[in-house]
């Protein structure tokens, strides 16, 4: 298998759609239509720093095997913006044959081009399938996140 990784296209919506619903499966999580709609518009809105790019097998280059998404923006201890990987999601068929490393190092690629010195990202303690990854592609920082408990 030979991946090959692009930029997210219009044409790409009905299988985007459908991989980005078994990542939401996937985190025991909905989202309303309404949000997912409006990430897919800013995919392709140039004001807008949120980008996707997608995966396929070069035997089959109709059918998208996984994606993943990005977020540039501003940070106050870097001069150029710096990179949050959102979102990574490769079909369950295809795992562990190259395809979510391809997609972080294309990821890596746009940084390079953007003179993004930061690329960073998070994951759940107990996703260890994806750390097996991680591990290799990156290295683990010392910070521990949290966030606003939700309002009463
Ligand atoms: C995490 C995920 C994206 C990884 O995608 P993938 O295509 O299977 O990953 P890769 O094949 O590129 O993984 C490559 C590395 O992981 C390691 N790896 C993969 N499967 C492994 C296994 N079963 N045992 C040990 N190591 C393994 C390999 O050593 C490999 O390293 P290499 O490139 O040096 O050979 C995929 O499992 C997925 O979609 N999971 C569900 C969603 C998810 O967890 N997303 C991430 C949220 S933070």
């Amino acid at each position: 298998m030979t991946v090959t990784i692009r930029p997210i296209e219009q044409s790409d919506k009905s299988q985007y759609s459908s991989l980005f619903a078994a990542y939401l499966v996937f985190y025991k999580a909905q989202l309303p239509e309404k949000i997912l709609e409006k990430t897919w518009e800013r995919f392709f809105d140039d004001k807008e720093p949120v980008y996707a790019a997608v995966a396929f097998d070069d035997e089959s280059p109709e059918k998208l095997i996984g994606f993943v998404t990005y977020v540039f923006h501003r940070s106050t201890w870097q001069y150029n913006d710096v990179i949050y990987l959102h979102d990574l999601f490769v079909d369950p068929e295809v795992r562990s044959r190259g395809t979510g490393r391809k997609l972080i190092e294309y990821v890596y690629g746009e940084a390079d081009k953007h003179e993004v010195a930061k690329v960073y990202w998070h994951t759940q303690i107990f996703n260890h399938r994806a750390q097996l990854l991680y591990t290799k592609v990156g290295v683990r920082d010392d910070f521990v996140s949290y966030q606003r408990p939700a309002k009463k």
